[in-house]
């Protein structure tokens, strides 16, 4: 049986890991790595491919950036002679980025079951370009393998049937459990002359935060005040980066003497970096769930979360893009008033395994 695996973007890549090496337990599976090549720098792709021990990519479609709708159907062209020349069985897409949808939409016009890993999450905002591409591929998939019960109950409610729903863990915590223990090796701590405990961690690469300079301007506001008794470590998305100079931000960025911009991280240094932090400041889905399993206070920099089970048992909280609200909630976290995060149900590294299980038992 031959399942097609396609990753594309930065996030996919932790989630395909522990299931490229799950597969090694059932002999029936012929899997096939396919990098759409939607993330190509080396330390946005072939960085984490070294360090999380995932196989180099059967093929590399080398699609690279675009808009939306150039690189959806540049991916779509670029997989579907791949389909048509590898017969699989089935194909497995992972998260909600462009290539997920691309490739869900090209294997099942071509009568391929689809397999789609971290299905069900909803922001119920409709101008997140990650929303639709979640609603698409969910809407389309043969099997839903849901990391939180939150997805199940969205599955269920927009008609999927039952038997097609899995709820299997977090592939993305089987990762970072699978490498703590080498990310406790990083000296980043000391490359960057950083005290645990002492400084927070910025991501940001929205576009609903980084695209339009009055929501970066509000964010900046927040740090101003943040930088003044915290050091802020920010490795800048390069979206973000090219945005900062088009809106004429950058010398106001320069002034923050505390505001520490770096180039994008690998995956070791980087959960060195958050776990060892006071807290991390982000508009990432998956740091988000991170931050729950390190216990870590987590500020969401976004007006609503696909994530909830983060912000109902774990260390996030969605405060928006508000300096006050986002300075209310920093100021909780400096005087130690935050909740003891607990780990949501079936977090627990094993969910790659649970995956190919029931893979091995449905698809053959
Ligand atoms: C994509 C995903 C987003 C995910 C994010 C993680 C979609 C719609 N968005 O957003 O869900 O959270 O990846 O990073 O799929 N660029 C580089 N080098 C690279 C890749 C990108 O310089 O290796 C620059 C290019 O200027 C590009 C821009 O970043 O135009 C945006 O890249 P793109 O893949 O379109 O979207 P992301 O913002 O990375």
């Amino acid at each position: 049986m031959k399942i097609l695996n396609v990753v594309g973007a930065r996030p996919n890549f932790m989630k395909v890991a522990p299931l490229m090496a799950a597969y090694e337990t059932c002999p029936t599976i012929q899997p096939v790595l396919v990098h759409t090549g939607q993330h190509y720098d080396e330390r946005m792709s072939d960085l984490f491919f070294r360090q999380l021990g995932i196989p180099q990519p059967d093929l590399n479609l080398g699609v690279g950036s675009a808009s939306h709708a150039v690189q959806t159907a540049d991916i779509m062209k670029a997989f579907e002679p791949v389909v048509l020349d590898q017969h699989p069985d089935a194909v497995l897409v992972v998260g909600d980025v462009n290539s997920t949808i691309a490739c869900g939409l090209v294997a099942v016009k071509l009568g391929v079951r689809l397999v789609h890993v971290e299905a069900g999450l909803r922001s119920f905002d409709r101008a997140m370009p990650e929303e639709i591409n979640r609603l698409l591929t969910d809407a389309i998939s043969d099997l839903l393998f849901c990391t939180e019960q939150s997805g199940v109950d969205n599955l269920l409610r927009e008609g999927i049937p039952d038997e097609r729903i899995f709820l299997v863990g977090n592939v993305m915590i089987d990762t970072l459990l699978r490498n703590k223990a080498k990310a406790d090796a990083s000296n980043i701590l000391d490359e960057l002359n950083l005290t645990t405990g002492e400084y927070a961690v910025l991501t940001l690469h929205r576009p609903s935060n980084v695209d339009d300079p009055s929501v970066l301007g509000r964010l900046l506001n927040a740090l101003e005040v943040i930088q003044k008794d915290l050091p802020i470590i920010f490795p800048i998305h390069p979206r973000t980066r090219k945005n900062l100079s088009r809106l004429g931000l950058d010398q106001r960025v320069k002034a923050m003497s505390n505001l520490r911009l770096i180039d994008p991280m690998g995956y070791l240094d980087f959960l060195k970096l958050t776990s060892s932090a006071k807290l991390v400041l982000t508009d990432s889905g998956g740091i988000q769930e991170e931050t729950t399993i390190l216990r870590v206070p987590c500020l969401t920099l976004r007006e609503n979360t696909e994530r909830p089970i983060t912000a109902e048992v774990g260390s996030n909280r969605v405060v928006g893009t508000d300096p006050a609200k986002i300075l209310g909630a920093y100021r909780e976290v400096v005087s130690g008033r935050w909740r003891r995060p607990q780990v949501p149900p079936l977090w627990d590294g094993a969910a790659g395994q649970r995956i190919v299980k029931i893979l091995c038992e449905t698809l053959a």
